[in-house]
């Protein structure tokens, strides 16, 4: 794996490589990296593409500052594990590369009703910042495919809508969530969980399964989504959202709906650790 830490070393790097034909799959990561994100590099080689991550803890997305100074770092741990899982080139800039005028000067996207709901709601300027740092990225880049993980459902709508803004020509595959064996959506965020947190987290995966098998008799949401809460706040989570949304445009949904889409989402607090997930209902 080559690593380049420099806009313009990688710039070049990937100009030789595109001369020569090469299809470039990019797959953005903050670092602290798991198997969720190397799923993403191994799809990308799989479908027979020059693979591209790139580490980069963007500061314009935390809206939540603690959340950003305890943001985990392990980039020799990072280093081996996407080289072990045969990852072309990383890209591991400083802050003054990704934004040399520094980050006012950079381009703002609006999201509009995406930035409104759910994460956008809970998290102001998240989403904003995301996009800043996405458009970034894939100008340095310049991929055919943007490799994104499920795990951030409303993040893939906000990346689309992104692409279609810039008229990137970037095509995004979405990948299925990774879990641990009880159902815990892989997140850098985990391995700040204690012991005992750790042994609860899972319910949140718990949650999003009855929520999905209920689904099958149709019906009103709020009676699952009731038992879901209360469930989470027993075992001393601090629920923010338990959402059953369209699958296509995020609305809210009150009522089960058969004849669409739809993917049901949650965010909750444990101590201090935001965990999410999402899982599909039908369609
Ligand atoms: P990060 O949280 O590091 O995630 C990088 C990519 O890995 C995202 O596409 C995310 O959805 C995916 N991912 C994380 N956990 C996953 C899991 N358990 N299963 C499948 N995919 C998973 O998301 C970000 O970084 C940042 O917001 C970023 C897009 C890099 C912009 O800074």
């Amino acid at each position: 794996m080559v690593i380049f830490k420099k806009v313009v070393d990688i710039q070049s790097f990937m100009l030789q490589n595109r001369a020569a034909g090469r299809t470039v799959a990019f797959i953005p990561t903050m670092g602290a990296l798991h198997s969720g994100h190397t799923a993403l590099v191994a799809a990308a080689k799989r479908d027979g593409h020059m693979t591209v991550a790139s580490i980069f803890v963007n500061p314009t997305q935390f809206n939540d500052k603690a959340d950003f100074q305890k943001y985990p770092t392990s980039v020799d741990a990072d280093i081996a594990m996407l080289t072990a899982t045969g990852c072309d080139v990383l890209f591991l800039p400083p802050v003054d590369e990704v934004y040399p005028q520094g980050t006012d000067s950079m381009p703002v996207y609006e999201f509009g009703y995406l930035d409104t709901v759910l994460e956008g709601a809970r998290r102001p300027g998240h989403f904003k910042g995301v996009g800043q740092v996405v458009a970034r990225l894939l100008d340095i880049v310049k991929p055919d495919k943007l490799y994104m993980g499920q795990k951030d459902y409303q993040q893939c709508m906000v990346v689309r809508n992104l692409l279609q803004q810039t008229g990137s020509h970037a095509e995004m595959i979405i990948n299925p969530t990774v879990r641990e064996a009880d159902g815990l959506a892989m997140s850098s965020r985990n391995r700040r969980l204690t012991e005992p947190q750790r042994a609860l987290a899972g319910i949140i995966y718990q949650c999003l399964v009855s929520i999905q098998a209920k689904g099958q008799q149709g019906g009103d949401f709020k009676i699952v989504q009731k038992e879901c809460e209360d469930l989470l706040i027993d075992k001393g989570f601090k629920p923010e959202y338990i959402a059953l949304a369209d699958a296509d445009t995020l609305e809210l949904l009150d009522n089960y709906d058969n004849n669409r889409k739809t993917v049901a989402l949650i965010a909750a607090w444990l101590g201090d650790i935001r965990l999410i997930d999402n899982m599909p209902v039908n369609g």
